[in-house]
């Protein structure tokens, strides 16, 4: 059999495109394309929608709430989750109507429950017995017939994927525990305290390449509500599998096709409702797979040095000017990146292999082991690909950088920016010097 060849399919800019967005907005700079975005969201929707009539996607925004992509999101189809009231308040922001949102939380305060609950939010996703017991005590009588609860479960299933991204696990911080008997004792207090239960959840990971986590957390909260109808005579209405599938980030890391996947799960969790009577709305909540690969970081070379490395023998360090504060995803999981030079590679000699490194105060390597043109020099665009997630919504201002700006390539082509850079005005607006300070 001859193996279908892979497509890569992740946005990247042209040398043309780049270079004018570098002199206009600097670097390093998040691009978006606009069209890639909007076109993911619509497959997987569609695909969802093939496999369960049904199916609706909602964008789990923590992936990048920047305000004008949220409501692209919304736009093409998606409700929004918010994974705290600050994701909320950019839902609301962008025109997402309160009850096309649902909040996330392990923690929730009680000031953040308050507020969504005064917006009117869509459903909220418990996590724990005293979320309920706050949930009971905070609600109005309008309120707890309003608003719509879901279980967040923990189905104790073990994804292979970076510990930090592991949430499903029986060994979690997250939701309610099945096989311990937590889950169920959430659905009869939720019953008991007459708060208007809608159904059960589950998120067992992120950046899985193998959907098979997804895939069995999605038949064990199906068989959850078989038994929680069974036993407590509750037939949950909603059913949510969680986030979506993995990316590639590098060329070697292929996800399973979309549509493949949306079959895959609806029949796992199809075949656990079968003869339930139980016929719920199932939901997903990616977030990665729908804006991870519709974005770019274009960085500028600056220092290149080559030192001795007792490891590899000598090592080349190309710094870029950015590094830990925008993209801290090689630190925290020791993500692999795709960096590319905008400009072709005309130099005859080839490639060389090079270590990337920041600019910030840590022996970094950001992206280790890259092959970029032999020809490469100080001044030179790069970008790198699949950085649309997980890259703004985590960046910080360590050692005072600036957080980049998010540029967008509008679908005609025009260049417009959607989030503008830190101003050094708002780096120093926070701070107080008490009086007498010496
Ligand atoms: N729903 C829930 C409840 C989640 O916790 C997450 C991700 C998602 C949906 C979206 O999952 P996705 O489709 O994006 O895989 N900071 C890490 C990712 C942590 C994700 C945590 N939860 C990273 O940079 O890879």
């Amino acid at each position: 059999m001859v193996a279908s060849p892979v497509v890569d399919s992740r946005f990247r800019l042209s040398e043309e495109t780049a270079i004018q967005l570098a002199s206009e907005f600097g670097t390093p700079l998040y691009v978006v394309s606009e069209e890639h975005f909007r076109s993911r969201i619509q497959r997987y929707r569609n695909a969802f929608k093939t496999a369960y009539s049904r199916g609706k996607i909602s964008y789990a925004s923590k992936a990048n709430s920047t305000l004008a992509l949220i409501k692209i999101a919304y736009q093409e189809g998606c409700s929004i989750d918010v994974a705290s009231e600050g994701e909320l308040r950019v839902a609301l922001a962008a025109g997402v109507p309160a009850d096309e949102c649902h909040l996330h939380g392990n923690n929730k305060q009680a000031a953040e429950l308050e507020f969504a609950l005064t917006a009117g939010i869509g459903h909220i996703v418990a996590d724990s017995f005293e979320e309920l017991a706050l949930l009971d005590g905070l609600m109005t009588p309008a309120q707890r017939s309003a608003t719509k609860i879901v279980l967040r479960l923990a189905p104790g299933v073990d994804p292979i994927t970076h510990a930090k991204m592991s949430t499903g696990q029986a060994d979690t911080k997250f939701g309610f525990n099945i096989a311990d008997g937590s889950a169920e004792k959430a659905a009869a207090k939720c019953l008991e305290l007459k708060l208007n239960l809608y159904g059960f959840h589950c998120h067992v990971g992120s950046q899985l390449l193998d959907p098979e986590a997804q895939r069995s957390g999605g038949e064990l909260i199906a068989a959850f509500a078989v038994d929680m109808k069974e036993k407590l005579g509750f037939a949950a209405e909603y059913l949510n599998v969680g986030g979506g599938l993995g990316v590639a980030y590098t060329a070697d890391q292929q996800p399973m096709g979309v549509e493949d996947y949306c079959r895959l799960v609806v029949q796992s969790v199809i075949e656990a409702l079968a003869g339930s009577g139980i016929d719920p709305i199932l939901g997903q909540e990616p977030g990665r797979s729908l804006i991870a690969e519709s974005g770019v970081t274009l960085y500028r070379v600056g220092v290149i040095k080559t030192v001795p490395a007792p490891e590899v023998g000598r090592r080349t360090y190309v710094a870029v000017d950015g590094g830990l504060s925008d993209n801290p995803r090689p630190a925290l999981y020791g993500s692999k990146y795709t960096v590319e030079r905008v400009a072709p590679n005309a130099d005859p000699t080839g490639s060389q292999t090079v270590t990337v490194s920041g600019k910030h105060c840590e022996t970094d390597k950001l992206f280790d082991a890259v092959e970029l043109p032999s020809d490469l020099k100080a001044g030179d665009l790069l970008q790198v690909l699949c950085t649309g997630a997980y890259n703004a919504s985590m960046a910080s201002n360590y050692n005072r950088y600036p957080r980049p700006a998010t540029a967008l390539v509008r679908k005609d082509g025009s260049l417009c920016l959607i989030q503008r850079r830190d101003s050094w005005e708002e780096m120093l607006a926070r701070e107080i010097l008490p009086e007498g300070l010496i």
